[in-house]
């Protein structure tokens, strides 16, 4: 099984890449989780690029890296009450090309204010949904007061926070073991 692990912030120092990170060291066996390549060098997302192509380089390791998963899990900021633009930068090229499309996702905010990204975590929960991703709320997580859990410059969590993550990554990977075709091509068998 193996699952592509996304984080939607750029920081060096970012809560959300060591728990990310944690998250791919705690992957049961049988399960791999493994970080997707960044979207940092992603250009805007432009419909006429994604319509007729060619479509942009950096995107290609990307999809490779989703074509390959059985499902994905984010790690996300929230800013401004959204999560970050990067991100969904990312999201919208993923419309036309699909490759997450009926595979499971587990959402993970990690904030450092006490409403721990619940907003990100709903537009994420949103979005993705729409793009027929099959989002599992049992492996979904909001995690606030960031600062006092999780430690960038070890990658160490607080024990609860470590229990909280094997509990999801657990839900996401049953998940994914039972996944079907996606909806799309659901429809063409139908
Ligand atoms: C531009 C900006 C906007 C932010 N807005 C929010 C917010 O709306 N809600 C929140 O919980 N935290 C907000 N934060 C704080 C982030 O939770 C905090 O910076 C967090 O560490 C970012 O994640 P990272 O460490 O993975 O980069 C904001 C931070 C920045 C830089």
């Amino acid at each position: 099984m193996r699952i592509a692990a996304v984080c939607g912030s750029l920081r060096s120092q970012s809560l959300n890449a060591a728990v990310l990170r944690a998250a791919v060291r705690l992957a049961p066996a049988g399960v791999t989780i493994t970080e997707a390549p960044s979207f940092r060098e992603l250009p805007l997302f432009d419909a006429d690029v994604a319509g007729s192509g060619p479509l942009p380089a950096a995107l290609e390791p990307i999809r490779d890296c989703f074509e390959a998963a059985d499902g994905v899990l984010i790690c996300s900021p929230e800013y401004a009450h959204g999560f970050p633009g990067g991100l969904k930068n990312l999201l919208d090229w993923q419309v036309g090309t699909g490759e997450l499309t009926g595979k499971p996702a587990a959402v993970i905010t990690v904030s450092t204010s006490l409403t721990a990204g619940r907003w990100a975590h709903a537009g994420l929960t949103e979005v993705l949904t729409t793009m027929g991703v099959d989002v599992v709320p049992e492996a979904g997580l909001t995690v606030g007061a960031a600062r006092a859990k999780v430690d960038p410059a070890t990658g160490r969590l607080a024990p609860d926070l470590v229990a909280d993550l094997r509990r999801a990554i657990a839900a996401l990977a049953t998940r994914s073991s039972h996944a079907g075709p996606g909806p799309l091509l659901r429809a063409d068998l139908a």
